[in-house]
């Protein structure tokens, strides 16, 4: 949560930090500010709101520096308000500094800083790093940032600017991503590497570490000694693209799910995950391990469980020699599934990190990982990440004819795009947008499914939706099914026609619309609604059955004028516990 940028240069340090911060405006979208040296003097530039808010302020603005750090908020210490947004400023005006992280011990500094007279002027954690740092200044930038990056418990990913040092930035990082790029004439900053296009070699600071940025290049140090960590060539595949003409990103990257899955399965075929599997992940990348725990268990024999990364932080501390725990993460920085990656490590598993982001935290803590090849994804709500999940596992664990039929999903998921915009979905579509409320169910591979679809549909129409397993919906929630209710009935495995025949009669018996995505003509019959998808092996059946939930949850969140692609309170990538 959160992005920092930071940058040091020739070019408009205002033009070159917002348009940095555009590119991190995902991971955060409250408030955003940059600060940068003016006549010897730190000034900020602040607003509540998107980056456009920001970019209103500071368009025409020509400092005379070209050195500046920027900060894009999604509040955890106090609302979004322009004295909560950063950069924030030292006591005395000789630091800024941005914060992306969690400051466990923020009420013992606190107490520190009025202990000396000083009271914080927000409601933030990150304020007190400023105040620290003019604390412990002594002339020397880089003892105060160390002796200051000490007191911090947490996580943390800091940018430091000082007005004595207008040309400067220092920055260093513990448990939060920090990436430092340089580039002819210049060196910057990021929370994400892919922000740093221009850059031609990219370093990610590890624990502890720390970074001192001069046009000229960066140094690194570790325990106050110099270091020389190992860089790498920015690859500029992987910066972050345009919309290329789709209304939003998630509908752009809805229909990148076929080649993002077949890259995906081409790269990750050679790979075996060993042993009892326990799928590990938050959101949506919990939902695709849940819904692969049938091929697990069912085809492919293996003792298999799925959990929520926050569930196995609280559950019993057992140890489980043998397990593999495999951590599913799109973004390899979410807070919860990285402290079940050293959990789970704690618990004698193997650790094995499934991520679209190759230079992220999860592959460095976890004991083995593969990527995914969605590419960047920069909606919010996950599309591509899901089912390159979905068939990333599948890849590693399908043998014989089910890995023939892993080889064909790219193709099948074609044609479930064209069921995902057919005159049913969108009839669908239209009455999810007017109903207060929605159920989404489905057993084995689907009740997974059910879950994401439900998901899919709250987080960016913001209608309050229910994924159940289709056998729980009699155990009490039926009680919430009146008429005119719409309930989306995921079905894709012929062995469960039966008893899905049953719940949709008994759906419909209480008034209850039912919704239909399957393949089956006999299921389609029994709904008041089928949206009919193209057939594929049940056991991978989700990378195909999530596809027109997907666009169906689209086109509602148009219709209601959401802001799809950066719905309200989420951020894409939550980096605290
Ligand atoms: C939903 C969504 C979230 C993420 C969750 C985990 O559309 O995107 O539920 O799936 O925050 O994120 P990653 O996969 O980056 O660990």
């Amino acid at each position: 949560m959160c992005g920092i940028i930071g940058y040091t240069g020739k070019k408009n340090i205002t033009d070159e930090l917002v348009a940095g911060l555009e590119k991190l405006e995902y991971r955060g979208y409250d408030s955003a500010g940059i600060a940068y040296c003016e006549r010897g003097k730190l000034v900020t530039v602040k607003a509540v709101g998107r980056i456009s808010e920001l970019k209103k302020l500071t368009d025409g603005l020509r400092p005379d520096s070209s050195c500046g750090i920027g900060h894009t908020r999604w509040a955890t210490h106090g609302k979004p308000t322009l004295a909560n947004c950063h950069p924030h400023l030292s006591y005395g005006g000789k630091f800024a500094i941005v914060h992306n992280g969690i400051i466990e011990n923020c009420r013992q500094l606190r107490l520190l800083c009025e202990s000396r007279g000083i009271s914080p002027i927000s409601d933030t954690d990150s304020e007190l790093i400023a105040h620290l740092l003019e604390m412990y200044f002594e002339g020397d930038l880089r003892k105060a940032a160390d002796k200051v990056a000490g007191m911090l418990e947490g996580s943390f990913a800091v940018g430091i600017l000082c007005s004595c040092r207008p040309n400067e930035i220092y920055a260093f990082a513990s448990r939060s991503p920090l990436a430092i790029g340089e580039g002819r004439n210049f060196c910057a900053l990021a929370s994400d590497g892919n922000a740093l296009s221009g850059a031609e070699t990219l370093v990610f600071l590890k624990d502890g570490e720390s970074a001192l940025l001069r046009p000229s290049g960066a140094e690194y140090y570790r325990k106050g000694k110099r270091i020389n960590p190992q860089s790498a060539p920015f690859s500029a595949a992987s910066a972050l693209s345009g919309k290329d003409g789709y209304a939003h990103y998630m509908l752009k990257e809805t229909y990148e799910q076929p080649e993002a899955a077949a890259r995906t399965i081409a790269a990750l075929s050679g790979i075996k995950l060993r042993g009892a599997l326990s799928f590990i992940g938050c959101g949506s990348s919990y939902h695709a391990g849940l819904s692969m725990l049938p091929l697990a268990c069912h085809a492919c024999s293996r003792p298999a469980q799925a959990q929520l990364a926050g569930e196995f932080l609280c559950s019993e501390r057992v140890k489980s020699r043998g397990t593999t725990a495999v951590l599913l993460s799109q973004s390899g920085e979410t807070a919860d599934t990285v402290a079940a990656a050293l959990e789970a490590e704690r618990r004698a598993c193997r650790t094995f990190a499934i991520v679209n982001v190759a230079s992220s935290t999860l592959t460095r803590v976890c004991g083995a990982h593969a990527v995914t090849r969605a590419g960047p994804e920069i909606a919010v709500a996950t599309t591509k990440g899901f089912t390159s999940q979905v068939v990333a596992v599948a890849a590693m664990l399908a043998r014989g004819t089910l890995a023939e039929s892993t080889e064909r999903l790219p193709f099948i998921m074609e044609k479930a795009l064209e069921a995902g915009v057919s005159d049913e979905a969108e009839e669908a579509s239209r009455l999810l947008a007017i109903s207060p409320n929605a159920f989404f169910i489905g057993r084995k591979a689907d009740y997974g499914v059910a879950l994401e679809g439900a998901l899919k549909l709250k987080e960016i129409t913001y209608i309050p939706a229910l994924g159940l397993s289709a056998g729980e919906l009699k155990h009490g929630s039926i009680s919430l099914i009146g008429e005119g209710t719409p309930v989306v009935v995921v079905h894709t495995d012929p062995r469960l026609r039966e008893k899905t025949l049953l719940t949709v009669a008994s759906v419909r018996a209480r008034g209850g619309f039912v919704i239909a995505v399957t393949d089956d003509r006999d299921v389609c019959a029994a709904c008041d609604l089928a949206v009919r998808i193209p057939s594929s092996d049940p056991f991978l059946s989700p990378a195909v059955s999530v596809i027109p939930l997907q666009l169906i949850a689209y086109r509602a969140a148009v219709l209601l004028g959401r802001d799809v692609d950066k719905p309200r309170n989420l951020a894409k990538s939550v980096t605290v516990e």
